[in-house]
């Protein structure tokens, strides 16, 4: 039976890939992988394993999810084992769910090396906890994908203590002053995460008033996170530096 693996590239570090992704990326014939896999995971695959890029480069037109669901199938019907490597975890905004879904409506075995999502683990790698005793107990992530934002009621997000913004720059003042006019305070801090675990990561500190008057600068991609455990990048820098190794992408 032809095989696809969907697996987590993680954020971009190798060291943030679980052992099962390694374990089964070397087992593909052939790997599709998106924009945000980064050079050295990609380098785990067996060298002699065709890689095919399907994201997009910049102004670039995204490969269609149609001409990637026809090389899953192409691929698998070829008896090749086939890997999707999807940055972060391949079901969270990933559409993996939907080639999952493809693969099996046409006998193709399917087996899921979840990822650590980058939702989760860049701002903890930014020394911001989502959860911290006596100042967040809940925390939310959202998209804000340009397809989604007016339908997104953000409103839904104005009580949640922490919440974690993928897709979130371009339309960054849209969300921001939906918060606030949903009932987040102005002067809540933010953060923006930049290319988190890569070479050029940079953190943004702002607030949610400066980003909702655009007076904030932020570069896709990013983890855009909204609460008060901000506040607590600084103490837990001095505490306890993350450690990362940087990645190429
Ligand atoms: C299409 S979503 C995919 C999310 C992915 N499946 C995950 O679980 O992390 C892409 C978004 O993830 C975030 N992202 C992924 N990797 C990132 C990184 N290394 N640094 C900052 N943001 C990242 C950004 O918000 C980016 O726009």
């Amino acid at each position: 039976m032809s095989k696809l693996y969907l697996i987590g590239a993680g954020p971009g570090d190798p060291e943030l890939l679980t052992v099962k992704a390694v374990r089964l990326l070397k087992e593909c014939d052939v790997v599709l992988y998106d924009r945000l896999v980064s050079a050295e995971v990609l380098r785990l695959a067996r060298p002699d394993a065709e890689r095919i890029y399907v994201g997009k480069h910049e102004g670039e037109q995204e490969i269609t999810q149609q001409k990637i669901f026809d090389l899953i199938l192409h691929h698998t019907r070829l008896g090749k084992v086939v890997g999707r490597l999807k940055g972060g975890d391949p079901l969270v905004f990933g559409r993996g769910a939907e080639e999952w879904a493809l693969a099996l409506e046409h006998g193709i075995e399917v087996e899921l090396a979840p990822g650590i999502s980058s939702a989760v683990a860049v701002p903890g790698l930014a020394n911001i906890p989502l959860t911290y005793r006596g100042v967040s107990r809940s925390f939310a992530v959202a998209t804000a994908h340009c397809q989604e934002d007016r339908e997104q009621d953000w409103a839904c997000y104005a009580h949640v203590d922490t919440l974690v913004v993928l897709m979130g720059v371009k339309n960054r003042e849209f969300v921001a002053r939906s918060l606030i006019a949903a009932g987040r305070r102005p002067d809540e801090p933010v953060a923006f995460i930049e290319r988190a675990t890569l070479q050029d990561e940079k953190v943004v500190e702002s607030t949610l008033g400066a980003v909702a008057a655009g007076e904030v600068e932020a570069v896709s991609p990013a983890v855009f996170v909204i609460g008060e455990v901000v506040r607590l990048r600084e103490r837990l820098s001095n505490q306890l530096r993350a450690t990362t190794n940087f990645a190429s992408r």
